[in-house]
């Protein structure tokens, strides 16, 4: 079910999930981000950035912590936080490729925190908070593959 308001509590797990992800994200190039998703089983999954040696490849902090949820079984996301620790981070927010991901497991209509961490602690004076859909209002949809398949529908196809 979707969330309408994030409470405070919500909003710290989130935050400090992204931030105890951050510390195994993989930089080759850039710098450290953390994310977490509440999954719909309600866990709170995190994940990191991974940097890869072959330009393009690698996985934003975001889109690992869906995967995360996902692979305990969780497919649908309830809430994201996300959070990073860099001087040259102007402004701290999903890129385009992660909110068209968050776009597609939300539940909803649901709520992204983002903040920055210094020091291994959350910035509370950078905290942002927005809706998906203000950060993607025209996400490309398709209906074409709404049923997830199950292994068992693959073996009946
Ligand atoms: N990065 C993320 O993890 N999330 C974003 O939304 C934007 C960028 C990562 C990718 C790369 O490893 C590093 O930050 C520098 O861009």
């Amino acid at each position: 079910m979707t969330i309408e308001v994030l409470t405070e509590s919500i909003e710290a797990q989130l935050l400090d999930a992204a931030l105890k992800g951050m510390t195994n994200a993989r930089i080759l190039w850039g710098f450290r981000v953390g994310a977490a998703v509440l999954g719909d089983d309600n866990g709170i999954y995190e994940g990191c950035n991974v940097e890869s040696e072959v330009a393009g490849l690698g996985v934003c902090a975001e889109r690992n912590a869906i995967d995360h949820a996902v692979v305990h079984g969780s497919t649908k996301i309830r809430a994201v936080g996300v959070v990073a620790d860099h001087p040259s981070i102007e402004s701290l927010t999903p890129c385009g490729a992660c909110r068209q991901y968050i776009k597609e497991f939300a539940d909803g209509n649901i709520w992204i925190v983002m903040a920055m961490a210094k020091s291994g602690s959350i910035q509370r004076s950078t905290k942002l908070k927005r809706k998906i859909s203000e950060m993607l209002p025209y996400p490309y949809r398709t209906n074409a593959f709404s049923a997830q398949k199950t292994l068992q529908d693959l073996v009946q196809q």
